[in-house]
């Protein structure tokens, strides 16, 4: 143990050796590039600039689909685009609005012609091509496909993220791609938000944690290497708390809240190097997003000191005049945009912007500084990303590409994402001689376990799915030893014989009911309740009323309200989205070949209306009020138990400006190897602005042997111990605070008087 520790300490170093090398190496590759861009700004003309600053779809260089051999891009609208509006950015897969998954090689091809184009340009700036990749390389043919974000954030296992963005990277390199809109780094407080899957749930800290991670995997040092690639945020900011919960409608976020839980994500996002930032879609307070020079400038540039670009989300600046009525007209919502701090439109279906812009600049209505400082910040993404580097090679596909290690890294990350939410009278794991009748809608089909964004956009299309993966069924059939049957259909859709369904379940000794949603993402997936589907319910009390056993599994992006089952049921798997493995996932924990260890990243809702997160305000929970989730954030249950004791903070009191060090001990009491993950939360007992009775602050996972206990410690700095005073700037009061972890409870107090920092940190 001892020599492991040694030895991590040692690798520990050499990192800190190697980031510091880093920066002083990056600090003189900025100076290079701010002189790059500084000398090709000089020499190009306003409609080159403006041109840099204009995003089209891929609709807009593409062939119809049925002419396309196996390049997809007509020559003549591509020219038309870089050569003659000096387009700058590129996005999306064939085919709007399908937008569909493509070969490596037609990807390869399509990005050569590109920057071929781009090449016999006045300049030769190359094109910044942006896809979404946000669970893998999305649109690239058999990439590996990942669970998504609120699985990543069930996992509560930084590494496994940061894996993510490493395997995503290398698969966009193979397929000539180096720009990815990800993480979503907005914060998934709303349940019935249909984006809450793409988040990392409901809680701050952990959001945070996981997204700088997946963004350090993703880029590395240096995003330029051959198998890194450049992140992008979004939204910024405030776009997941719409308050009707559909997408793209209005969140009602006071400045507080702003700088408490929406910004802090961003914030590290920053930090952590990436070069792009894109925008809410929505409004928020009344302001949309894209005309809000206070979240775009003041705070982003002024206070976070954001170097990167940011880019506008689809057709948002156009919405500003058609849809937000901000603008009186396209040209002022252009100018709204573009003042507010919008350096990049994605317009995205044709060159409005461009040709609007380039009038406001003429009639002196932008300043043409504004647009030296976007078309400077957009170059130099450029060329960090390593574009100006002409013929570089793609990487090879052989040891990069949908490799063994990453599939199976892949099916481990869906493995710890899957949260055992119920295990009456131990029922699971499942004996594999049992006879097992499968059904429901989720139960055979892929699609219902990756969501949105997989091979299409909304990731619906079954029959695109790579058939050498398993299904929940399938993975069932392949592991039993005993009879399994399968009671549904071939589509989320199709009409199951319940009467069928009911006659099969008494040849067997299990039910396995598989419910859920259909995938979705966007304003397609807005819903009207959390409820189940009338269709499902009826499924479900005929299963329950056979009075066999029935372990219900749920594949859905967010909590569909499943109480009345829940509670009939033996036992529940949460499954959310867990990604291309997620089928042999499901069935390795359901047959206990691998030990759950997923925790909930939100709380699981007990009724439709039942929105109350764990890190609630005390009045939340006071009198009449409370806090009764169906299942709690953090909860998860493993075939073995878990004992946290002899929690102890180091001292009874400290100073402001301190760190605190907390330590626990944990111990597998149970009989199964196992990991889990020990949650640190705290408490500030009395403050000026009412404090949540918890907030996370820290969390730690481990993996122990039956018997076996670790000690823990954390620290916790100052900024843990913050918040955003009356006067909206982050401070630490003197008084009490509570740590707690598992059943425990400890105080400590800071003095001196209060502290106040500069709310970024
Ligand atoms: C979504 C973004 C996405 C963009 C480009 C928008 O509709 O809101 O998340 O990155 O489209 O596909």
């Amino acid at each position: 143990m001892k020599n492991k520790l040694h030895e991590k300490k040692a690798v520990i170093t050499l990192i800190l050796f190697f980031m510091l090398g880093c920066s002083v190496h990056n600090q003189e590759a900025n100076s290079e590039i701010d002189n790059k861009v500084k000398n090709l700004l000089s020499s190009m003309t306003l409609e080159e600039k403006v041109g840099q600053m204009t995003q089209v779809d891929f609709a807009v260089i593409g062939v119809p689909e049925q002419l396309n051999a196996d390049n997809p891009i007509d020559q003549a609208r591509l020219e038309d685009a870089v050569l003659k509006h000096h387009v700058g950015s590129i996005l999306n897969a064939p085919y709007t609005p399908h937008s569909k998954a493509q070969s490596i090689e037609t990807w390869r091809k399509m990005m050569q012609t590109v920057q071929a184009v781009a090449a016999k340009s006045r300049l030769k700036i190359p094109v910044i091509y942006g896809i979404d990749a946000i669970h893998g390389a999305t649109y690239t043919q058999n990439s590996v496909l990942f669970p998504q974000a609120i699985n990543m954030a069930a996992t509560f296992n930084p590494e496994l993220s940061f894996r993510e963005g490493e395997i995503t990277a290398r698969e966009l390199r193979v397929s000539g791609l180096r720009w990815n809109f990800s993480p979503v780094l907005d914060i998934g407080r709303q349940p019935l938000w249909p984006r809450l899957w793409e988040t990392y749930g409901e809680d701050v800290h952990l959001a945070t944690v996981l997204g700088a991670s997946y963004i350090k995997g993703h880029q590395g040092d240096d995003f330029s290497a051959p198998d890194k690639a450049a992140t992008c945020l979004k939204h910024y900011v405030g776009y997941s708390f719409p308050i009707n919960g559909k997408d793209r409608t209005p969140a009602w976020i006071g400045e507080r809240m702003l700088r408490e839980y929406f910004l802090p994500t961003f914030e590290a996002g920053v930090k952590a190097g990436s070069p792009a930032i894109m925008v809410n879609s929505a409004e928020v307070d009344g302001i949309p997003g894209h005309a809000n020079y206070h979240y775009l400038t003041t705070i982003l540039r002024g206070e976070m000191g954001f170097r990167g670009f940011t880019v506008s989300d689809w057709e948002d600046i156009k919405r500003l005049y058609t849809r937000d009525k901000l603008a009186a007209s396209e040209k002022e919502a252009v100018k709204i945009a573009v003042m507010a701090g919008i350096d990049m439109s994605m317009v995205p279906f044709d060159f409005s912007f461009y040709d609007l812009l380039l009038e406001l600049v003429k009639a002196g209505e932008v300043p043409l500084a504004r647009i030296d400082e976007a078309v400077s910040r957009i170059l130099n993404v450029k060329y960090q990303t390593g574009l100006f580097e002409p013929n570089t090679p793609v990487l090879p596909v052989e040891g990069n590409f949908s490799t063994p290690e990453a599939i199976e890294t892949n099916r481990q990350a869906a493995r710890e994402s899957i949260v055992l939410a119920k295990n009456a009278n131990n029922i699971l794991p499942l004996k594999k001689e049992s006879s097992i009748l499968v059904t429901g809608p989720t139960a055979n089909l892929l699609s219902v376990m990756n969501g949105g964004w997989t091979i299409t956009w909304q990731g619906d299309e079954e029959n695109l799915y790579p058939q050498n993966k398993l299904t929940v069924f399938e993975a069932i059939q392949l592991k039993s030893k005993g009879k399994v049957t399968y009671i549904g259909g071939n589509s989320f859709t199709d009409k199951i014989d319940s009467q069928k369904a009911v006659e099969e379940a008494n040849n067997h000794d299990i039910i396995v009911l598989c419910l859920g949603e259909k995938p979705y993402t966007e304003t397609v997936g807005n819903i009207d309740s959390l409820n189940l589907d009338q269709t499902q319910l009826d499924l479900a009390r005929a299963m329950l009323a056979t009075g066999k056993p029935v372990i219900l599994v749920t594949l859905e992006g967010r909590p569909r309200i499943i109480t009345t089952i829940a509670e009939q049921a033996a036992g529940v798997i949460l499954g959310f989205l867990p990604g291309m493995e997620g089928g042999v996932a499901i069935a390795d924990i359901l047959y206990g070949d691998y030990n759950p260890n997923g925790k909930l990243p939100i709380s699981y809702p007990r009724n439709t209306n039942d929105i109350v997160l764990y890190d609630h305000k005390p009045i939340e929970s006071y009198e009449l009020n409370s806090y009764k989730p169906l299942y709690p954030f953090g909860h998860g249950l493993s075939y073995t138990t878990f004992q946290t004791s002899g929690l102890k903070v180091e001292k009874n009191q400290i100073d402001s400006g301190e760190n605190i060090n907390i330590s626990v001990n944990v111990k597998n009491t149970g009989l199964m190897k196992g990991k889990e993950t020990v949650l640190l939360y705290l408490n500030d007992v009395a403050a000026s602005v009412t404090r949540p009775n918890k907030q996370l602050k820290a969390f730690k996972k481990i993996e122990l042997d039956p018997g076996q206990s670790e000690n823990l410690s954390f620290t916790l700095t100052p900024y843990d111990l913050s918040f955003i005073g009356v006067d909206l700037k982050r401070i630490v009061e003197p008084g009490d605070f509570k740590v707690m972890v598992g059943n425990e409870t400890v105080l400590f107090s800071v003095t001196k008087n209060q502290v106040k920092y500069k709310w970024l940190m």
